[in-house]
């Protein structure tokens, strides 16, 4: 059945990357008081960027923590509504170790997010065309902050748009095309790895995901939205708080870029001891199984091909099983690993399970001179996902940094894994014996992050209105179907 996506109500950031917006700006902000996250949310309304109208040279977004739908009065029997995870937060205990952020990636280490440091209660995503309109609307936006008396916990500056990541690889490349938007129109059908459509509850709430069900959401009792500011659960006739939002995952990854390169420079050394640049280059694109150009290693394994820099159409099991072009580990490999998963690789069964793990990325790197002194280069990870358990933590936890991952026993993802004793090698497949590299170093450590609720524009308004409505005594937490 076809999907019909309101574009009205759905933030503009789940619909698109903005590339031609090249200039990005993050705001982490907290409220001293429900009066003040009032005033920040009303202004913010009026020009939040929904997904059916963009035309301008600027964007503007806003996603909120348990802690800010909290304080703009959201009973705690709806939060409940509200995934577990989120509910938690990224720093709980249990859940820094299963998402790998021990060792120097540790939250009580980060720069903002961690226990130590201030409460976040949301983000606030500016996009613009030019430095000058960035400038422009990041001062609107800091003279509002300071009117209404927001305490910015801290501003993420991000380097111009390219093509290319901190390590020098061409990003941005693969993403799900999902149903309902205009891409997914004339986009390959299920069947093929690369451009398949992935049903929009994957990405959006309130329509149907890969299993053809809402994924669990906030709903309340239609009497609790008098002013049906809400859309309504078809099934139920509940006030849907969910629908038309989605989950953001925010994470400040710092990469190593010297040691990176230093390190593939040293593995490939030649017998006499000096550098052998073709190789070091072959070593990284390994690890990430793309060549820098983008050109994917399953398509071309011995030398980059800049024309096939954008392509994203190729599987792995029928082209490379035992990951002689693109080693198993390989960081493509392992975020999707597209038709190599059980039950029955190279179909589209395979592909089907691989549909429930995917990622709506729109992470932007920033560089020396865009932070705080001394912060760093890097990427500011961003993704999108309706699941934060079943897409993003899947996607860490048991692929990205699982030693075992496709029958490895100690490697982890070789460009961004976490390492201790278990997860330190990188297994190169290869014929007549395969190679190891072992002792790898941590390229990337995670400085910061959180999760959002990135709401439809519809809750937003309804947050808004909260305290001159708010029933908390009879707010339920029921969720889902
Ligand atoms: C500093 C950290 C990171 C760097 C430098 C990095 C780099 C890259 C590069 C170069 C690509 C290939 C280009 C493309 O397909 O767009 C890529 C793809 C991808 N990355 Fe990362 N990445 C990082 C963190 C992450 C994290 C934390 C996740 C998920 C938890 C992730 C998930 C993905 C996914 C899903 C793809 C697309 C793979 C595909 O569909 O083939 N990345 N990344």
């Amino acid at each position: 059945m076809a999907t019909k996506l309101d574009l009205d109500d759905i933030q503009g950031l789940i619909a698109r990357g903005y590339r031609t917006l090249r200039y990005a700006r993050f705001t982490i902000f907290t409220a001293p008081d429900p009066a003040a996250a009032h005033a920040l949310l009303s202004w913010l309304l009026t020009r939040i960027t929904p997904a059916g109208r963009f035309s301008g040279d600027s964007a503007l977004h806003v996603a909120y923590t348990p802690a800010g739908l909290r304080r703009l009065g959201l009973d705690d029997g709806v939060l409940d509504g509200f995934s577990p995870q989120f509910r938690s937060g990224m720093t709980a205990p249990n859940r820094s170790r299963f998402l790998g952020d021990i060792g120097e990636s540790d939250p009580h280490c980060w720069a903002w997010g961690g226990p130590q440091e201030p409460p976040i209660d949301g983000l606030i995503l500016l996009y613009a065309s030019s430095p000058e309109v960035l400038g422009a609307r990041q001062a609107e936006l800091a003279r509002q902050i300071d009117a209404t008396g927001i305490r910015q916990v801290t501003v993420l500056d991000t380097l111009e748009a390219g093509n290319n990541e901190p390590f020098g690889f061409h990003d941005g490349i693969s993403q799900p095309v999902i149903q309902g938007l205009p891409k997914a129109k004339g986009a390959a059908p299920a069947g093929a790895p690369g451009g398949r459509i992935v049903p929009a509850g994957e990405f959006v709430l309130g329509y149907p995901n890969v299993y053809d069900q809402f994924t669990d959401r906030p709903l309340l009792p239609a009497a609790d939205d008098p002013r049906r500011l809400l859309p309504r659960d078809p099934a139920s006739g509940a006030a849907d708080l969910g629908r038309n939002g989605c989950y953001l995952v925010m994470r400040q990854l710092e990469q190593d870029v010297e040691g990176f390169w230093r390190y593939a420079g040293q593995a490939t050394r030649r017998p006499d001891g000096s550098e052998d640049p073709g190789a070091r280059t072959a070593l990284a694109a390994k690890m990430v199984g793309r060549w820098p150009s983008g050109a994917p290693l399953v398509e071309t394994p011995d030398r980059d091909n800049p024309r096939l820099r954008d392509d994203n159409d190729f599987g792995y099991y029928h082209t490379d099983p035992l990951g002689l072009a693109c080693p198993l580990g390989a960081h493509i490999r392992r975020v999707n690993p597209r038709d190599s998963l059980d039950p029955k690789p190279g179909t589209d069964k395979s592909l089907a399970v691989n549909d429930g793990h995917r990622l709506l990325r729109r992470g932007r790197s920033y560089g020396p001179g865009t932070g705080a002194p001394g912060s760093g280069t890097g990427l500011h990870f961003i993704c999108l996902v309706a699941s934060l358990i079943r897409q993003f933590e899947f996607v860490q936890h048991t692929w990205l940094n699982n030693p075992t991952f496709h029958g490895l026993y100690d490697d982890t993802d070789p460009l961004i894994g976490s390492r201790d004793p278990r997860g330190a090698t990188f297994t190169v497949p290869a014929r007549p014996v395969r190679r190891r590299y072992r002792d790898l170093p941590q390229f990337v450590r995670t400085r910061g992050g959180a999760y959002f609720f990135l709401p439809g524009i519809s809750a937003l308004r309804y947050l808004d209105q909260l305290p001159a409505d708010a029933r908390s005594a009879s707010f339920s937490s029921s969720a889902t179907r």
